[in-house]
């Protein structure tokens, strides 16, 4: 059952793909004409909790836990190997509870020993299995998902999700890794974000809406579609100006609907200090196949270089010295939040 909605997930994310309304339109690049820098003084090194990555583009968390999408893990780890990309697993819940599809995941360290790997489990994790997780794949952080909607439109899914502050808060106590803790496609909001602070979570990554959609993907994997939830959820533009009025730079990613180097740019200018990416990485792995993934990801880091360099920033941290202006509905929600 876990294992055929895995490729279910993979399936209907390539079919149904990105909505595009991450609201980073929004974020205007104030152009520099005099920058004085030259792309050999760019560096894209960053920092994310206790972590220095080499680059600012996470491949997000996706899969794991059957035959195929150990491929797909295989592929993925390669390229995070090659291009130096932190890259996270899919939610680890299917390998602790039938230690037969832990390779799936494992595979993910034995093609990249020495990389930045997170492991992942939802919120209804124990303590006990998120020290299994980290231990599976020798992981270098935790990411805790939290995906509500996303359940709740599940016919199969959970519906009660109470204790979920006090099993994270006992998970960030007794893991030996940072914990991060990750939307996946509705945001996160400042008040939750303060909860989670309090609580002792170091890293936030916002997984705003307007990428990956897992209200369309469960309504389309189940009869009775709830559709008027497809809109559910608060823009990657938004959640991350609400989450990094409470949380510092290096430690919150965004993702949510990033798909090339401008919008991560735009994010990064914003004040995140990586950016999560999963549905574009997997479009043009199943898509364009493994030689396009590597082109891919080269084109993200050419264009990063590129965008700094016109603006003047020789680091992802000078990124957040440039201006930025934000216009539209993203500028009409910091105002009615009260968000400067
Ligand atoms: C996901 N995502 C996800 N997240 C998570 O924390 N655990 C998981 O197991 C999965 N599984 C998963 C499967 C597939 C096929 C996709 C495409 C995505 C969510 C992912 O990490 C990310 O938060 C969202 O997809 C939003 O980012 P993008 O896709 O818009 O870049």
């Amino acid at each position: 059952m876990r294992i055929s909605r895995k490729m279910e997930h993979v399936h209907y994310a390539l079919e149904l793909g990105q909505t595009r309304q991450q609201g980073l339109a929004d974020i205007k690049l104030v152009h520099n004409c005099l920058p004085e820098t030259s792309t050999d003084h760019i560096a894209l090194t960053t920092t994310i909790g206790d972590l220095t990555m080499s680059s600012p583009i996470l491949i997000n968390a996706m899969t794991g836990g059957a035959h195929e999408t150990e491929n797909i893990n295989r592929e993925l780890a390669i390229l995070a190997r090659d291009k130096g990309l932190p890259m996270a697993v899919g939610s680890q819940m299917s390998a602790i509870k039938n230690s037969e599809v832990a390779s799936s995941y494992e595979v993910v360290r034995r093609e990249n020993p020495n990389g930045i790997i997170f492991a992942n489990l939802g919120s209804e994790a124990t303590t006990e299995q998120a020290l299994r997780a980290v231990d599976m794949i020798e992981a270098n952080a935790l990411q805790i998902h939290l995906n509500v909607m996303q359940e709740l439109i599940m016919p199969e899914g959970d519906r009660s999700f109470i204790g979920m502050l006090k099993r994270i808060e006992n998970i960030v106590r007794h893991t030996p890794v940072p914990v991060i803790v990750k939307e996946v496609g509705f945001g996160i909001s400042r008040d939750n974000a303060k909860q989670l602070r309090d609580i002792g979570v170091q890293v936030l990554d916002v997984g705003g809406s307007g990428g990956t959609n897992f209200a369309a993907i469960e309504n389309a994997r189940r009869p009775a579609a709830l559709d008027w939830l497809n809109d559910w959820g608060t823009p990657t533009s938004m959640t991350l100006i609400e989450t990094l009025s409470v949380y510092p730079w290096g430690s919150v990613i965004a993702s949510g609907g990033i798909t090339n180097a401008l919008e991560a740019a735009k994010a990064l200018t914003l004040g995140a200090s990586a950016v999560g990416m999963a549905g574009a990485f997997l479009k043009v792995l199943r898509v364009e196949g493994v030689d396009a993934l590597h082109a891919y990801a080269e084109e993200l880091h050419q264009g990063l270089i590129l965008i700094m360099t016109a603006l003047g920033a020789n680091s992802i941290h000078d990124l957040t010295r440039c201006p930025v202006v934000i216009v539209g509905d993203t500028a009409e929600w910091c105002r009615a939040r009260g968000i400067d």
